[in-house]
């Protein structure tokens, strides 16, 4: 048995001191709050984002960098992971959703949400994975949701249900893949949190209602209740758990 002065404090195992970790959809909500904890974590952060208005102002907010990326765009993903071969950390964060009943799902909404969704998740882990795997380490952790455990209701999503399934089981596949090669993937599966993305179903109220009654906490998530479940998987803190799913949603998924 190792003596106890000889082992890492528990807590030394959650932090990330120099360590490169890039957010996309960092520049607010979910992503910005995940971005700060890793940056109080210790890392170095840069925040890729569609959105420089907002993004860069987050980075400088953190002593980051922001990169202007559109992650629907492979080669864009590419290039970023050629001139940032460095990064230990990636959370693909950046998500979409649209609402609408499946029987009048317009094709065009349907291919916005699986792209960003879930091309955009694979471009990022083929490119930023291939140097980690390089390198033999690093940690990927994705911004699934329990919608890809569950079907919400009462609003119609099926497309970005699908894709959250699809980050969950590409997720898993992955990890399987590349886990003798010293790269872990997971996800997490945030519950209904309070951000630019859920304000108009806030203001809805047969959906407001329904989003608190099935809630077993009985309120929404705050953005930052999200990050400690990311630095988790993103650090040694979880050097044996890959392809995993953690779920952070109040208990929605119980019932
Ligand atoms: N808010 C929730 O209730 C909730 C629940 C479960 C999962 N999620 C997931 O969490 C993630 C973050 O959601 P949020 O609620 O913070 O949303 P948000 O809309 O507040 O933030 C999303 C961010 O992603 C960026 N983004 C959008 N498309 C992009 C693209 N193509 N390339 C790069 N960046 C892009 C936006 O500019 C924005 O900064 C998403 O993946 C979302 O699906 C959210």
């Amino acid at each position: 048995m190792t003596p106890t002065s000889q082992m890492p404090h528990i807590l030394d195992l959650f932090r990330l001191d120099g360590r490169h970790a890039l957010v996309t959809g960092g520049a607010q909500g979910i992503g910005f709050e995940i971005a700060r904890g890793l940056a109080q974590a210790g890392a170095r952060v840069t925040i890729a984002d569609l959105n420089p208005d907002v993004g860069e102002g987050a980075a400088r907010e953190l002593d980051g960098t922001f990169e202007r990326l559109n992650v629907t765009d492979a080669d864009a993903v590419a290039d970023l992971a050629r001139r940032l071969p460095d990064v230990d950390v990636l959370v693909n964060n950046a998500g979409i959703v649209r609402n609408a009943p499946a029987e009048d799902t317009p094709d065009d909404d349907w291919r916005a949400v699986l792209s960003v969704n879930l091309d955009g998740v694979f471009w990022c882990c083929r490119e930023f994975g291939r140097t980690m795997l390089a390198r033999g380490r690093g940690a990927i952790v994705s911004t699934a949701s329990m919608s890809g455990l569950i079907s919400n209701h009462p609003q119609p999503q099926a497309a970005y249900n699908a894709s959250k399934a699809a980050v969950i089981h590409l997720t898993r596949s992955l990890a399987g893949e590349w886990a003798s090669r010293g790269v872990r993937v997971n996800a997490v599966a945030p519950g209904y949190t309070a951000t630019p993305l859920t304000r108009r179903g806030l203001e809805t109220p047969e959906w407001r209602e329904t989003w608190l009654k099935e809630t077993p906490l009985g309120r929404l998530a705050e953005p930052r209740e999200i990050a400690p479940a990311v630095l988790y998987l993103a650090s040694d803190a979880a050097s044996f758990v890959t392809g995993h799913t953690l779920v952070v949603d109040g208990g929605y998924t119980v019932w």
